[in-house]
């Protein structure tokens, strides 16, 4: 079984409907399944990403699974729609810098949570297949949604992120601690800068419809 999680309906639904999920399972957030895959609606920020993950590893222990959303650049070299392939991600709200650690370091001792290489690999072969322009790179995650020029260069340079979002980092630390191989892979809807909400909402939709059809050349 594969998992997939996203954490809007607008990115929960084209996954959904590109698998063929349709089944409705009791959670405390939405949930699908179809053929050998389950798709979680995690819902939005961290804390809503983590419970969700952890939820479902220990319900229903999947044996691989994928993080897809939306996310805004931080790289100017990366364009709307283009994919992200997260190499890791950071969550840029941590600090706990007066005890030492580096900006974005957990009580763990791990700032940056990998995704799982092979499935990464897979990721970037379908993205290739379907001729989706995708590149890999590092993910910012936080529980805010950033519209802010000045501060998404600063996240830029502190973390060398290329991307930032409000869920990757945190799924991608449970799995860490579920030891459980997880990817995480975002489509770009807005540039974090002034009036990124604009933009998101013009871009989430077609966005999403491609993050569904990278699920469906994940399974299929
Ligand atoms: N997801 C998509 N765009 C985002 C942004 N600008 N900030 C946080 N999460 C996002």
């Amino acid at each position: 079984m594969t998992a997939f999680f996203a954490a809007e309906p607008e990115e929960a639904g084209a996954i959904r409907e590109a698998l063929g999920a349709g089944v409705l399972l009791e959670a405390p957030f939405p949930l699908y399944r179809g053929e050998g895959v389950l798709v979680a609606e995690t819902g939005v920020g961290k804390v809503a990403a983590a419970m969700a993950v952890a939820h479902v590893l220990t319900r229903f222990a999947p044996k691989e699974s994928f993080f897809l959303g939306v996310a805004g650049a931080l790289d100017p070299g990366l364009r709307a729609l283009d994919l992200l392939l997260a190499e890791r991600a950071v969550q840029w709200d941590v600090d706990l810098t007066p005890f030492g650690r580096a900006p974005g370091e957990t009580a763990l001792g791990v700032r940056f949570f990998p995704s799982d290489p092979h499935l990464l690999g897979r990721a970037e072969g379908a993205a290739l297949a379907l001729g989706l322009p995708s590149r890999r790179g590092v993910v910012a995650t936080g529980d805010r949604f950033l519209a802010d020029r000045k501060e998404a260069e600063r996240l830029r340079a502190l973390h060398g992120a290329h991307a930032v979002e409000m869920e990757g980092a945190a799924a991608l630390m449970v799995a860490y601690r579920f030891r459980h191989p997880m990817a995480l892979v975002r489509a770009v809807t807005d540039g974090a800068g002034e009036g990124a909400e604009g933009d998101f909402q013009a871009f989430l939709r077609e966005a999403s419809r491609r993050l569904g059809l990278l699920a469906r050349a994940l399974v299929y």
